[in-house]
């Protein structure tokens, strides 16, 4: 077995829908290997973006651990959690509108406790370049780029943190299918060739047949699926 990067240990949660507690996850345990691509399917409503909620730290479970590199997040920290060992794409790019690509990107080297040595704005455009964002598209703001390139600004914010653990709601979710397949192999390099641990929520079959494991929640509970 690979290195463990991510576990989520006898996680619970519910929620108390109209007086009466409803659970949503019950007792989930996984363990993710670094350099993974994880795709996590599932019905409308099963708690899909409820666990990852839980597993960004932007909620907190009621039973249970969520660990990373063996560290329970909590004692970490939440917020040194957020900032420093993850990285979110949803699937509105999530991007600040009134900035060019190369100052999205830009800006979450600020932001982060690493110290980056060099020019940021030079190793922002060699990031974008990285995900298919030339130079003049990344000085184009947000808003004039497709869907595609803004989701790979969003992707390419996630490597500037240089973080080993992306999470991801749906990223592909508003784009058509040639696109979802580039941004998907784009993804899909960053675990093989970065090792980078990809988990991805999606509700297409496709994007999860694309993945090295296929999870699906059910019951409250994540079950790999055969491929
Ligand atoms: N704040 C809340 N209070 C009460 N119930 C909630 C709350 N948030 C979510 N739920 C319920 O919990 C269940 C799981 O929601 P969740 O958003 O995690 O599902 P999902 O698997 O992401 O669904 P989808 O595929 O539609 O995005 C749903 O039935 C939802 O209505
Ligand atoms: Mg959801």
């Amino acid at each position: 077995m690979n290195e463990i990067i991510f576990e989520l240990s006898n996680i619970s949660y519910s929620y108390i829908d109209g007086g009466k507690k409803r659970v949503i996850l019950d007792d989930l345990s996984y363990k993710f290997e670094r350099g993974k691509f994880y795709t996590i399917l599932g019905p409308s409503g099963s708690g899909k973006s409820t666990l990852l909620a839980i597993a960004c730290a932007l909620d907190k479970p009621e039973k249970g651990i969520v660990k990373y590199e063996e560290e329970d997040i909590k004692n970490m920290g939440f917020t040194k959690f957020r900032r420093n060992k993850i990285a979110i794409v949803f699937q509105k790019y999530n991007l600040m509108d009134y900035l060019t690509g190369v100052e999205n990107v830009e800006s979450d080297m600020m932001i982060i406790d690493k110290k980056i040595n060099g020019d940021k704005k030079q190793i922002a455009y060699k990031i974008l370049e990285k995900v298919g964002i030339v130079k003049s598209k990344a000085d184009r703001r947000v808003t004039n780029l497709s869907g595609g390139e803004q989701q790979r600004v969003a992707i390419a914010r996630a490597l500037a943190t240089d973080v080993d653990l992306i999470l991801g709601d749906e990223p592909t979710g508003a784009l058509d299918t040639a696109t979802e397949k580039e941004v998907i192999g784009l993804l899909k390099t960053l675990a093989h060739e970065y090792n980078k641990t990809i988990i991805l929520v999606t509700h297409s079959d496709d994007v999860a047949q694309q993945s090295d494991v296929k999870l699906r929640l059910k019951n409250g509970k994540l079950f790999e699926d055969e491929n």
